[in-house]
């Protein structure tokens, strides 16, 4: 008998695909998705080898493969239906961009020093216990490559991020509509912080961006982390 896991992203981004099929002008990090910095986070990307660690249906990652010069942007994610989305949307600009299905932590163990520049916009970094994550990514990263995640800096219901490594749990839905839930880690700065210094990053750096005005909004923390050059 084998039992299969149903696909919780199988309905996010999909009413907005049907429509709008462009490569987004603009690289936003925040939450809102209309503020705050852009590509400048990321350092240089000319012929930079680059990663979106859950990059949904790529329109960020296809943004980076189009306005800038990388070798090469990695889209990644595990559900077959964003990749399938990611893949219909922007298939046609590889091999710029390359549409990879699978499990971030798994993809980046098979890709030691590849990286120069690894990112999350509100990504697999939020779904993947980073003591499992971080290290994989600090692997994947040349010595100096940069990592650039966005997450949110509380939960949407307004109660504040965790103190501690743990991930709270947050409404899902499958394919079918059944609500369930998911694990999401919401960490506090420090927490962050610690995590990325035990996986062997340096260098790092969190800015809080506000929420906008509205209902379901939040509050973006953006972090910056490197690994060490020279080793
Ligand atoms: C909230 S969506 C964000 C997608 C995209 N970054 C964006 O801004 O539209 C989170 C994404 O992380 C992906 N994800 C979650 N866990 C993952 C894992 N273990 N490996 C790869 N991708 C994962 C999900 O499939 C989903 O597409």
């Amino acid at each position: 008998m084998t039992t299969s896991t149903p696909d919780l992203w199988h309905h996010y981004g999909r009413t907005r695909a049907e429509t709008d099929r462009d490569v987004p002008d603009s690289f936003y990090w925040t939450w809102g998705q209309d503020s705050g910095p852009g590509t400048e986070v990321l350092g240089g990307l000319d012929g930079a080898h680059v990663a979106d660690l859950g990059a949904g249906s790529a329109r960020h990652a296809a943004h980076l493969a189009t306005r800038h010069q990388p070798a090469r942007v990695d889209a990644v994610d595990s559900s077959p239906a964003q990749s399938a989305m990611a893949a219909d949307l922007f298939g046609h600009l590889a091999p710029c961009l390359r549409i990879v299905s699978g499990n971030v932590t798994a993809h980046l163990q098979s890709m030691p020093a590849a990286y120069d520049v690894l990112y999350s916009v509100f990504g697999a970094v939020d779904f993947v216990d980073p003591r499992e994550l971080l290290p994989a990514a600090a692997m994947a990263l040349r010595p100096g490559g940069r990592l650039v995640f966005s997450t949110l800096a509380h939960y949407l219901s307004g109660s504040p991020a965790q103190a501690d490594v743990v991930a709270g749990r947050i409404g899902a839905k499958t394919p079918d509509g059944e609500a369930t839930t998911m694990p999401r880690w919401v960490l506090e700065e420090h927490v962050w912080v610690k995590l990325l210094d035990q996986a062997g990053f340096t260098d790092i750096a969190a800015e809080v961006w506000p929420a906008a005005e509205g209902p379901r909004t939040a509050a973006t923390l953006l972090v910056t982390a490197h690994r060490p050059t020279g080793c």
